[in-house]
């Protein structure tokens, strides 16, 4: 049987093991999907003393972290600098990124153009670049980017040629996309006044609970679209790396994330 996991942290609230499971099931492949709690300095070990393992997904903190243990990487985790996942085999890590995919396929559902638009992008975390990379084959026209702590928001400006905004407020934007992890505790608020857009589109990455952020934008009769797409298409094209098949996407694996 075929090993499969998830590395992160924290990691308990992750439905990839669900969905990957489901998927192995029936598609009738011998394997099986876990997830692990890791911290940074274990990650190496973890990697030598597990050699069995056949392909890994990594999610917060490490997308960045784990560029320093793959042996290969592809073009997309290359000019993302981030990894999502990894296949493993003989002695190699290769290191492969389908958050790009995800991201703009869940536009491209929604029949999303990017010409002349621009995008407003919150956070700077890891996520961002691979959000960046899918707005630009999207062909946005401008991306600007604000995050709390700046210099890092400049740092990726500089890579991506993006517009930096200061933290706080706001920019005339077409669609804004929030890539901080403010709203996965449900107190969480974002700051930022928002209150007489109306008509444009707001994406939060989170995909569980709705956010404000989304909830307030929905009042203001905006378009709003969750995470839940992004993760379910970045989800099927590792499968498809790992075994290549491409595992059906419906209604039944859909309700999977709302259990
Ligand atoms: P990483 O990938 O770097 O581990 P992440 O969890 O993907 O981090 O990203 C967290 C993002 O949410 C960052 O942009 C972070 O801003 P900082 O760079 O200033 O830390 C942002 N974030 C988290 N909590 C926040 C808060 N209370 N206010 C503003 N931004 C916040």
């Amino acid at each position: 049987m075929k090993k499969y996991l998830v590395i992160g942290n924290p990691i308990e609230h992750s439905l990839s093991p669900k969905l990957h499971n489901y998927w192995l099931d029936k598609n009738k492949i011998d394997g099986n999907y876990d997830k692990k709690l890791l911290t940074e300095r274990k990650i190496g070990e973890f990697l030598k003393s597990n050699q069995n393992i056949s392909g890994i997904n990594v999610t917060v903190p490490f997308k960045k972290t784990i560029l320093n243990y793959c042996t290969e990487l592809t073009e997309l985790a290359s000019s993302s600098q981030s990894v999502n996942t990894i296949v493993l085999s003989n002695d190699k890590i290769i290191g492969d990124n389908t958050d790009i995919y995800g991201f703009e396929q869940s536009l491209k559902d929604l029949n999303f153009d990017g010409l002349n638009k621009t995008a407003f992008i919150l956070g700077a975390g890891g996520v961002v670049s691979s959000v960046v990379i899918a707005l630009n084959n999207l062909g946005v026209k401008k991306i600007v980017i604000s995050n709390r702590t700046k210099n890092k928001a400049e740092a990726l400006a500089k890579e991506y040629n993006l517009v930096v905004s200061d933290w706080g407020k706001t920019v005339d934007f077409d669609i804004v996309i929030n890539c901080t992890s403010i709203g996965l505790k449900s107190n969480d608020k974002l700051g930022l006044d928002f209150s007489n857009i109306k008509n444009k589109i707001f994406y939060d990455i989170i995909y569980r609970p709705k956010t404000k952020f989304l909830i307030g934008a929905e009042g203001l009769g905006n378009q709003i679209i969750d995470g839940k797409m992004m993760f379910l298409y970045q989800a099927q094209k590792s499968f498809e790396i790992w075994h290549g098949i491409k595992p059906e996407i419906n209604e039944e694996v859909t309700n999977l994330l709302n259990d």
